[in-house]
């Protein structure tokens, strides 16, 4: 009795298994690059940082002489100039002037996204995918925590964070690459909370954001190529405590949606004239002198993806070094790589010579943003020790941005109005290195620069 009770469950339970297949092949999944786009604008991956009211409120912490001017402007006034104090860009069209760095709610919290970091400006021109070379994170961090404190509202991660790590010391780059390390120290192999047992030490340092068009042409991501492209590396800052292991592994096909959207980012094109012949003559110095790294351009233009060795290239060393040989392996054996599928190199030589696409739109150069403008590339023994840029101002014929150069870091400013200088002498931001160009006359050097604005 009990036994064809048994063999009847065993075959009901089949005809279920059965009649429950799907009729049809399930409908293969297609990453679209318009929800990508739609995500990062939209979807609150991380927990609100503030409020509106906590927004509006800023400038009521702000030095002496902008608060006057803030107290007696009317509030669209006032929200402009937060946002440009903060290297904010609202987003093209927007009717409602929301930024395009954070996620704004109909709630009206705040949630910082992607193009924090990489959506910015040139000439005044809002690009999504161009890296926010205003953005000034641990300034507006600092002025949040104040603003809630004064509110007496919560604290969030940031302002708590960054009471231990530093966001970023000059304006328009970020200590990125030590957020995420901190955040995958927290995390084992599999995502779930872990204590690692290595000592977690921190060598903190600022970046600049590479392009995202530049995604579409590489196999492998960051300054020193370590990791191999794919949509779970772009899943790092999810991490933060609140996020739980399954909820991060959730959102899989929300950043194949994200990484389709990378995909698929053009490089904008130099908005001005060309002189032509100038560019032609520029494209034979390229291809002789710089090609070889950086690869051809136009119709069957070919990338090599060259990752040069720290004592060639010469260029600042620390970010090379701050990810230690057990990080990358660590990272390596995890989730993001499919537990080891997707090979890390655990000790980079140095740093991939990037492609050039757009390079007129995403001063400053090098990984740590530590050379203004084009003409300074090419010019290694003039390249300033101490710059400051004008909030939009572009330089055409230097190509790259506006700045005022300083031999001396000017005594006085502290704190924020600091971060508004480029101390090429602060640890990490050495604007040293790359000296190909040096041999090239300085004729070859104009035709060059001319046809460096073509790419
Ligand atoms: C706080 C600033 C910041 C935020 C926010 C940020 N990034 Fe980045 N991103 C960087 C920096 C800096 C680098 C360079 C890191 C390196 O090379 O070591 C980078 C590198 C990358 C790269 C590698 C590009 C290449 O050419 O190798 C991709 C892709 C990328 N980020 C995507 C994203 C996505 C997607 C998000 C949102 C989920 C995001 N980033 C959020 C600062 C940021
Ligand atoms: C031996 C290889 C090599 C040669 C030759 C070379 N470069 Fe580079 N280039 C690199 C590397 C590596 C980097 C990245 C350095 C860094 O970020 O620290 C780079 C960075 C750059 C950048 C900055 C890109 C950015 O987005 O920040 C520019 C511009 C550039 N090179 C232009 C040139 C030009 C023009 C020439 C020819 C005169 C040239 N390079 C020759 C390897 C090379």
């Amino acid at each position: 009795m009990r036994r064809t009770a048994g063999l009847a469950c065993a075959l009901l339970g089949l005809a279920v298994a059965v009649w429950s297949e799907p009729a049809e092949p399930r409908a293969r999944f297609t990453p679209d690059p318009a929800e990508g786009l739609r995500l990062l604008l939209e979807k609150e991956f991380l927990p609100p940082a503030f409020d509106q009211e906590t927004f509006d409120e800023l400038w009521r912490v702000w030095p002496t002489e902008l608060r006057a001017r803030a107290k007696n402007a009317e509030r669209p006034e006032r929200r402009r100039m937060a946002m440009e104090r903060y290297g904010l860009h609202p987003r093209p069209g927007d009717r409602r002037g929301r930024p395009l760095q954070y996620v704004v709610s109909d709630a009206g919290q705040w949630t910082l996204n992607c193009f924090a970091c990489h959506g910015g400006q040139v000439g005044g021109r809002v690009i999504a995918g161009l890296p926010n070379s205003n953005l000034a994170l641990h300034t507006l961090t600092a002025d949040v925590r104040l603003t809630k404190l004064r509110l007496k509202k919560r604290l969030a991660d940031m302002e708590l964070g960054a009471l231990l790590i530093p966001l970023g010391s000059s304006n328009g780059t970020t200590n990125a690459v030590m957020f995420g390390v901190a955040l995958m120290h927290g995390r084992g192999d599999d995502l779930e909370p872990a204590v690692r047992p290595q000592r977690l030490t921190f060598d903190h340092h600022d970046m600049d954001a590479p392009p995202w068009w530049h995604f579409k042409k590489k196999t492998r991501l960051y300054a020193d190529n370590f990791a191999q492209k794919h949509h779970r590396a772009l899943m790092q800052f999810m991490l933060v405590p609140r996020n739980s292991a399954a909820l991060v592994k959730s959102w899989e096909n929300d950043f194949r949606h994200i990484a389709a959207y990378l995909e698929s980012i053009e490089a904008p094109r130099w908005p001005h004239a060309i002189d032509e012949d100038l560019a032609k003559q520029g494209k034979r110095v390229f291809e002789k002198t710089c090609a070889r790294c950086h690869g051809t351009y136009g119709e069957d233009g070919d990338y090599p993806e060259k990752v040069v060795a720290l004592d060639d290239v010469g260029t600042d060393p620390v970010r090379l070094h701050a990810l230690r040989p057990w990080q990358r392996r660590e990272y390596g054996k995890s989730w993001f790589t499919d537990y080891g599928k997707r090979a890390v190199v655990v000790r980079p030589e140095g740093y991939v010579a990037p492609p050039l696409d757009g390079v007129w739109a995403s001063a400053p150069y090098f990984h740590n943003g530590s050379v203004p403008t084009l003409w300074h590339v090419l010019h290694s023994k003039d390249r300033p020790r101490v710059w400051k840029r004008t909030r939009t101002g572009y330089d055409k014929k230097r190509v790259g941005l506006e700045v005022t150069e300083y031999r001396e870091r000017p005594r006085g400013p502290t704190g924020k109005s600091k971060r508004e200088f480029f101390d090429t002498r602060i640890r990490g931001k050495s604007a040293k290195g790359h000296t190909y160009p040096d041999d090239l006359t300085e004729p070859q050097k104009i035709a060059l620069l001319e046809y460096l604005k073509t790419l």
